[in-house]
């Protein structure tokens, strides 16, 4: 069964037809959509995560007897709701127009109110506790059931092998989004999942904008943060760089490298190291080759910081048989904080 919605609000009163079935990009007229209107019958099984700007839910879809998951805007009023719509919208635009194996596929947009749910309606419920007249926006996207992997971290460290089979198509998939012109943001390792089959996927493109779009504000997360997105707001493809270099820290080490975010010291300290490229090689030590591959890449300057091509090139990510003797402590479990919208 396909569906097909339409979402015309105070958000930019935009029409979106989706369908699990069709071209999700095909447009139809609006009132055709009005009498194809029909519900999509997933049965909430529970929630997996409260985001600052969503929830997460796991869904099973009675018709294709699959597991789905469900990303619904949060908000406590129609203008944050709206707002987190709007986020909601721009991700489903951005996802939709990609096609990368390492990239989290999207199947549909639509009111969360057009969700079909079982007996007791929980999932409405809760995604409605706050609802004030406007319809809040839901992404249905593909499963990874393994979670992301700062989840998978926490249950046993990385090798550097594990490590490569993780970051190398995150890094294939973020040379695949530079040629689209995306900037994603907020990559970081809540934000690689990694489906039944051990593929890591690239999610969360809430943040993500288009090389072209203006930019003015500071999101991503903050131990996150690329040096440049706190002096002067710019992003670019390097940005991104830095994400997944702060990633591969994390992965390699089990720490991470700038701290473990405003709730356990000053934000102050933290930027101070980013803006200086400090990162944490003393407290525990790290072995000399680690030292030398973080000290060429966590590079200050985004025009002297490797490219996401150069990265590929590294012994590390070419070489089959490249070791790197490692020192590991266990990541504090605490999520990283986002920033901005
Ligand atoms: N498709 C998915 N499969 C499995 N878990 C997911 C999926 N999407 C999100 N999650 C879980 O929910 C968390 C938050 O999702 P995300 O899209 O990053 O939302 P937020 O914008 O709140 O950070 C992820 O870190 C992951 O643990
Ligand atoms: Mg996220």
């Amino acid at each position: 069964m396909g569906s097909l919605f339409l979402v015309s609000s105070g958000f930019n009163a935009t029409v979106i037809m989706t369908s699990r079935l069709r071209n999700p990009k095909q447009k139809i007229k609006p009132a055709k959509i009005e009498s194809e209107m029909k519900r999509v019958n997933w049965v909430k099984q529970c929630r997996i995560e409260y985001g600052s700007t969503a929830n997460i839910f796991l869904v099973f879809d009675l018709e294709s007897k699959n597991f789905a998951i469900v990303k619904i805007a949060t908000g406590y009023g129609p203008a944050e709701i709206g707002s987190n719509n709007c986020l909601i919208l721009k991700e489903y635009d951005i996802m939709s127009s990609l096609d990368h194996p390492a990239i989290l596929k999207v199947q549909a947009i639509m009111p969360v109110t057009h969700l079909g749910v079982d007996e007791e309606d929980t999932l409405l419920q809760v995604a409605d506790q706050h609802y004030r007249g406007t319809p809040r926006l839901s992404i249905i996207m593909d499963r990874c059931s393994q979670g992301c992997l700062q989840r998978l971290m926490a249950k046993s460290l990385f090798t550097p092998t594990e490590t490569k089979n993780y970051l190398k198509p995150i890094a294939e998939a973020m040379v695949y989004l530079k040629k689209m012109r995306i900037i994603h943001r907020d990559i970081k390792i809540e934000n690689i999942l990694v489906d039944k089959d051990g593929c890591p996927k690239l999610a969360d493109f809430g943040y993500s904008i288009h090389q072209d779009d203006p930019i003015g504000s500071l999101v991503g997360s903050f131990v996150s943060l690329a040096p440049e997105t706190f002096m002067f707001k710019v992003y670019d493809y390097q940005t991104d760089v830095w994400g997944f270099v702060t990633s591969l820290f994390c992965c390699l080490t089990g720490r991470r490298p700038f701290g473990d975010g405003p709730e356990y010291e000053s934000a102050q300290v933290i930027r101070d190291r980013i803006i200086t490229a400090d990162y944490q090689k003393e407290d525990e030590p790290l072995a000399v080759e680690l030292i030398e591959l973080f000290d060429l890449l966590f590079n200050p300057d985004p025009t002297n910081r490797p490219t996401i091509e150069q990265i590929l090139e590294l012994p590390f990510f070419k070489d089959e048989n490249f070791d790197i003797p490692l020192y590991q402590s266990p990541l504090k479990k605490h999520r990283a904080v986002p920033v901005g919208n």
